[in-house]
Order: C-alpha cells, then sequence, then structure tokens
C-alpha cells in the first residue's frame, strides 16, 4: 500500500468495527452458555474468525447473518472433542483464552496457529493452569505453542499474576469456571476487564476488587444479546490522524470507552489533543460514546505505570503522535510489546528512524524528541497489524510516499481499514 502526504484535512463520521476483545469473548461464552446468544456489530476479522472455527471444531453451530452472529451455546460441559487440532491463526487472545477453558473439558486436543503466534511466551498461561491441576504442555518443549491439553478436573487457585496480562487473566478465570472451589487473579495494575463483565453479564458469580478478580465454579450460563462497542484499539488510528492533520474534524460513533481501554484519549488529551466525548451511554455492560476529535497542536508527554495496560496496543500510534509532537515524549513500563505479534518497541525505533524521527530504544519503552518533518520510507509491517495501521497514519503527514509493506495484514484486526481512512478524505 502507498500513502501520500495528505494536503487536505480528514472530514466525516465513521463508526469503527466492533471491539476484539468483546468480539472474541462472546463467542466463547456464547458456546458455554444455555441457549442462544445473538453478538450485533460482532468484528469478521481474521483474528476473531479463528475463535469462530475453534468453536466450530468443538461442536458449536455459529451462524453469520446480515447483521449479527448467532451462537447456539451447549452448556458449560456441552464442547466436544475436536478432530484436528485447533488452528488460532494469529491470535493470541484465542489461543491464551480457550488453553483456560479446553484445561477443564473431559477431552484432550492440540492448539496451534501461525509462525508469529508459535512464538508467543505461553508459559505465562501453562504455570498457573498447571496449578489449578492442569494438563498442559508446549509440544516443542519451548513454552510456545504448539500446545497439547488433556482436560481434567481442576482446582480453585489465588493466582499472583507478575503481569497485568487481560489474557492471562482471563485464561485462569476461565478455568475456575470448571475449580472445585473459588478462583482469584491478582494483577499488579488493572488490565482489562471485559471478561469479568461479560461473565457476570451472562449469571456468572463474578466479583473484582481493586486488581484482584475472582470466580465461582460451575455457573449456570444463560445465553444474551450483546451490541459489541466499536474498538476504541481501532479508533486510535483515527483519532491520532484527526488530531495531527491541520483542519481535521472527525466524529467517530458508538466507540467502547470502558475505563480499563481509555488511555489513549487520556494520554491523547494531556499531549493537548481537542477530544470530546459525546451521547454517553451504556450498552449493555460496557459503556459507549461518540468521539469528537479536532485537529490539535500537540506537545510530549510521559506515558508509564498503571496506564500501561489500558493502552497496551496504542503504543505503535502513541509513537507516532509523538514523533509528530513539539517536544520529547517518554514511554516506559512497556516491556511487554516485545512479545506482542511482533517486537513492537525495536520495530517502532527502527522504523520511525527510517522516516526521520528522532527516537532512542530504552529497555522498557521508547525517547522520542518530536516536532521534525517526517518523510515517507518503505515500511516492513513484519505482517503486524497495528504496526501497519500506525504507518499509515504516519505516512499521511509525512513528506512524499511512503510504502507499507504486506499492508493486508490489517484483516487481522480491521479489515475495512483503508476504505475507512479514504471515506474521510474528501
Ligand atoms: C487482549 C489483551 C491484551 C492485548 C490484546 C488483546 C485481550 O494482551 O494486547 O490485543 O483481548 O485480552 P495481554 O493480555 O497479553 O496484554
Amino acid at each position: 500500500m502507498k500513502i501520500t502526504k495528505l494536503i487536505k484535512p480528514l472530514q466525516g463520521e465513521l463508526s469503527v468495527p466492533g471491539d476484539k476483545s468483546i468480539s472474541h469473548r462472546a463467542i466463547m461464552l456464547g458456546a458455554l452458555c444455555e441457549g442462544i446468544t445473538e453478538v450485533s456489530h460482532f468484528l469478521e476479522s481474521a483474528d476473531c474468525l479463528s475463535t469462530i472455527s475453534c468453536f466450530e471444531k468443538m461442536g458449536i453451530q455459529i451462524e453469520k447473518q446480515r447483521d449479527s452472529v448467532i451462537v447456539h451455546g451447549k452448556g458449560l460441559r456441552g464442547l466436544q472433542a475436536p478432530k484436528t487440532a485447533l488452528d488460532c491463526g494469529n491470535s493470541g487472545t484465542t489461543m491464551r483464552l480457550i488453553s483456560g477453558i479446553l484445561s477443564g473439558q473431559g477431552f484432550s486436543c492440540e492448539l496451534t496457529g501461525d509462525a508469529s503466534i508459535q512464538k508467543r511466551p505461553m508459559k505465562r498461561i501453562i504455570s498457573p493452569l498447571i496449578s489449578m491441576g492442569a494438563n498442559i504442555r508446549s509440544l516443542k518443549t519451548n513454552d510456545c505453542a504448539p500446545l497439547q491439553i488433556n482436560g481434567q478436573q481442576l482446582r480453585g487457585i489465588h493466582y499472583a499474576s507478575p503481569i497485568a496480562s487481560a489474557q492471562v487473566k482471563s485464561c485462569v478465570l476461565l478455568a475456575g469456571l470448571y475449580a472445585d472451589t473459588k478462583t482469584s487473579v491478582t494483577e499488579p495494575y488493572l488490565s482489562r476487564n471485559h471478561t469479568e463483565l461479560m461473565l457476570s453479564y451472562f449469571g456468572a458469580d463474578v466479583e473484582s476488587r481493586g486488581t484482584t478478580a475472582s470466580i465461582v465454579p460451575n455457573p449456570v450460563l444463560n445465553g444474551q444479546k450483546i451490541t459489541v462497542p466499536g474498538d476504541i484499539s481501532s479508533a486510535a488510528y483515527f483519532i491520532a490522524a484527526g488530531l495531527m492533520i491541520p483542519g481535521s474534524e472527525i466524529l467517530l460513533r458508538d466507540v467502547g470507552i470502558n475505563p480499563t481501554r481509555d488511555g489513549i484519549l487520556q494520554i491523547c488529551k494531556g499531549m493537548g489533543g481537542d477530544i470530546t466525548l459525546l451521547n454517553l451511554h451504556k450498552q449493555g455492560f460496557e459503556t459507549v460514546a461518540d468521539l469528537l476529535v479536532k485537529a490539535s497542536s500537540l506537545h510530549g508527554t510521559i506515558v508509564e505505570g498503571e496506564i500501561i495496560p489500558t493502552l497496551i496496543d496504542e503504543i505503535p500510534i502513541i509513537a507516532v503522535l509523538a514523533s509528530f509532537a513539539r517536544g520529547t515524549t517518554v514511554i516506559r513500563d512497556a516491556e511487554e510489546l516485545k512479545v506482542k505479534e511482533s517486537n513492537r518497541l525495536d520495530v517502532m525505533v527502527q522504523e520511525l528512524s527510517a522516516m526521520g524521527v528522532d527516537i532512542e530504544g530504552t529497555e522498557d519503552g521508547m525517547i522520542i524528541r518530536g516536532g521534525k518533518p517526517l518523510h515517507g520510507a518503505v515500511i516492513d509491517s513484519r505482517l503486524d497489524h497495528r504496526i501497519a495501521m500506525s504507518f499509515a497514519i504516519a505516512g499521511l503527514a509525512a513528506e512524499g510516499e511512503t510504502t507499507i509493506e504486506h499492508s493486508d495484514c490489517v484483516d487481522i484486526s480491521y479489515p475495512g481499514f483503508f476504505k475507512d481512512l479514504n471515506a474521510l478524505q474528501h
């Protein structure tokens, strides 16, 4: 994909696609409940389709309709042994959350995925699951996928997670559905809480206190209607573009603004960004709002500590914003970025440098001295959707032409990304 510098402002309205994290969880919990779950504004991206295909292989009927997905739940113990390995594709959420569910089943199966996911760390879920009595192992004994899971009766534990990770927390809580006693997880900082909110909406007894979430085993989960909010992680690219490109004004409709996900809004406002929340309302168990974004003069900031999990997927686009902002931005406590779909710390430092940014990588983040003009470059996306989208936005504001290699990887989380970006250019 080739991007050239925009000479006109971005203008108009957009409804970004459904939230990826919530879409995955709606299929998973829909499969484990009694009766039908109807999911509207489901994100039909490659990652969420991987989740659907895994549950179909376990005997769950999932119908795609024009505006929704219907999941025919079979109850907590209704999954069937898949005939072949479950393929999670590129999706860490699918692999880590399903592992929790599979550990408590009455059958064995193998979980695999693409080259990227076979390099991502799975010890973070293997360890707590083993303490719950699970029989799970890395088939290549490298603590990565493929994983073999032989379902067992599990025991409840309290897990003090060393990392603030919603995937780890959710994996343990989902395994906790099949335990003999209560299971709880404490994390260093609160990560996204969609699993807790949705489990409770489906009828589970879940308690959240500070950074600890706990679940009582063996609930009866009942099918629900869910409307998935717009994904703030997808909205982030348009928020950044709207703030950076002079004269722009964009309205992003029905974006999920759960406080465990809204760090991008706090950081942008802290950098001087003009973002107004309109029409704030509850949509089921989540809160949504329309975001009015106006071009702003931005300055550098510090991104660190407990805000990190609330914007973990937005750090690449924050680095782009910081490159255009006046002054220095420091990002710390973000070592988790090294184990995402690519090593996002290294990739951002390398590729922003290629565009002329004064940027330095650190142990756990980066230092960006922004405000100098950027020039176009050929960007290797590393097949990482968030890298491709971040550099597409950088390319709109850089001099000359930017080429994003393997840009179709945006389909992992946002199949219509380039179409939506074009629609705002009048
Ligand atoms: C996700 C949690 C985050 C995030 C990922 C989706 C989820 O990962 O980066 O894109 O849906 O639970 P970690 O939990 O590993 O931080």
